[in-house]
């Protein structure tokens, strides 16, 4: 039956992909990768490439402006919902792929919002994916919450003192898009005793992993987007 697939097709290691991913991948009609900027390669699509057959398959690279600016990222998001729904008519199975899991800080979740108003005749099944953030603990081989710990993930646009009271309240706090304020969030760490106890981790999974845990060293790199921080109460 025709219908839409949101995929998680993990962090960029093709071996982390779930074996239900791969059999979507392997027989969808169509493929959706999401960009940022035209013309960037799409993570997602990197890293099912081997999966997908070109010939038989029809591949799309959509972009969606990396903004907060709803006038600019409602109509990409209205336009790939049209796009995804017009295959769906023709009888086509979509698979709309996402780097981690499709339900965390993802756009699928915006479109999957315009699926269920627009065009609830559309079945969808949701494929989780493993996140950069279990990817990033198992990797360095840090524990993400014990017994009675509390964890919470916060995207660092929510501002330092967000992160400043998150800190204080739970044993561990996982930053998500730290590069607008990696160097105020270096000084809160120096400031709220988490140097030993932090952990960057960026590109996890791909050819270009890198894992810091001195804060020297972290001081001296300048983070790409996909990088994320791991911090520990001491
Ligand atoms: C829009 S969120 C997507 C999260 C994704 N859905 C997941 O489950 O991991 C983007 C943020 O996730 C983190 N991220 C995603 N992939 C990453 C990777 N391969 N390595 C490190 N961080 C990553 C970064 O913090 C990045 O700014």
């Amino acid at each position: 039956m025709a219908m839409v697939y949101a995929v998680g097709v993990g962090p960029g290691d093709p071996e982390l992909l779930t074996r239900k991913a791969e059999r979507i991948l392997r027989s969808a009609d169509v493929i959706l990768a999401p960009v940022s900027l035209p013309g960037d390669a799409s993570v997602a699509h990197e890293t099912v490439k081997e999966f997908v057959d070109e010939a038989r398959q029809e591949l799309i690279i959509h972009q969606f402006p990396m903004t907060s600016d709803k006038s600019r990222l409602i109509p990409a998001w209205q336009e790939a919902a049209a796009l995804i729904a017009d295959r769906v008519a023709e009888g086509k199975t979509v698979a709309f792929i996402t780097i981690g899991d499709p339900l965390l800080y993802s756009t699928f979740i915006y479109l999957l919002r315009i699926f269920r108003e627009n065009y609830p005749q559309i079945s969808i099944e949701i494929i989780p994916g493993i996140s950069s953030i279990n990817t990033a603990a198992a990797v360095a081989g840090v524990p993400l919450a014990e017994a009675e710990e509390k964890i919470v993930i916060i995207p660092a646009t929510a501002g330092l003192p967000a992160i400043a009271e998150a800190l204080a309240a739970y044993e561990t706090v996982v930053l998500l898009k730290v590069k607008p304020f990696y160097a105020d969030i270096l000084e809160l760490l120096r400031q709220t005793g988490r140097s030993e106890s932090s952990l960057f981790v960026e590109r996890v999974g791909s050819a270009r992993q890198l894992i810091l845990s001195d804060i020297s060293a972290m001081a001296a790199h300048s983070p790409d987007y996909l990088s994320l921080m791991i911090i520990r109460r001491p």
